[in-house]
């Protein structure tokens, strides 16, 4: 498994980040987070920029974002150059991705599954690495457009 990460949610996905960190922690894992730290309600976007520049700046390769949906998490962290998210809610999804696009951040909605569910994702997400090979130019060619979408 991945034994470092940075995990980050809002107000939505506060109580499933900090259930998801017990689970961590149990494996193992060192766990940077990123916010928020309460019920209160906040701003996914801000959220999603902070977990993003700690994976931009190199200090981290992995990163968990829990909203309402997962899909704002998501969407906000696809606007980061070399961030590739993917928004799972099934465990297929959360290994494939990171078998097939080499995912870096795992978003999921914490109004859309449960606890037990969302340790099986982050198990599938983290337990498994990109098997390059055929998918390599593919995902070349999404690192591309962080490059052609600049202005
Ligand atoms: C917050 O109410 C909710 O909009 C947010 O957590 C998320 O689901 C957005 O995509």
């Amino acid at each position: 498994m991945q034994k470092k990460i940075v995990i980050g949610s809002d107000h939505a996905g506060y109580a499933l980040k900090e259930q998801i960190k017990n689970h961590l922690k149990f494996a193992g894992v060192e766990i940077l987070d990123v916010g928020c730290d309460s019920p209160e309600s906040c701003s996914y976007p801000d959220i999603a920029h902070e977990l993003c520049s700690q994976i931009q700046s190199g200090a981290y390769t992995t990163g968990i974002l829990i909203c309402g949906t997962g899909i704002g998490m998501s969407m906000c962290a696809n606007k980061h150059a070399g961030i590739r998210a993917a928004c799972c809610s099934d465990v297929f999804s959360a290994r494939a991705t990171r078998l097939h696009n080499d995912a870096n951040v795992l978003c999921f909605g914490a109004r859309v599954v449960g606890y037990g569910v969302a340790c099986e994702l982050v198990d599938a997400f983290l337990n498994n690495v990109f098997e390059g090979g055929r998918h390599q130019p593919r995902v070349d060619a999404i690192n591309a457009l962080d490059e052609s979408e600049k202005k």
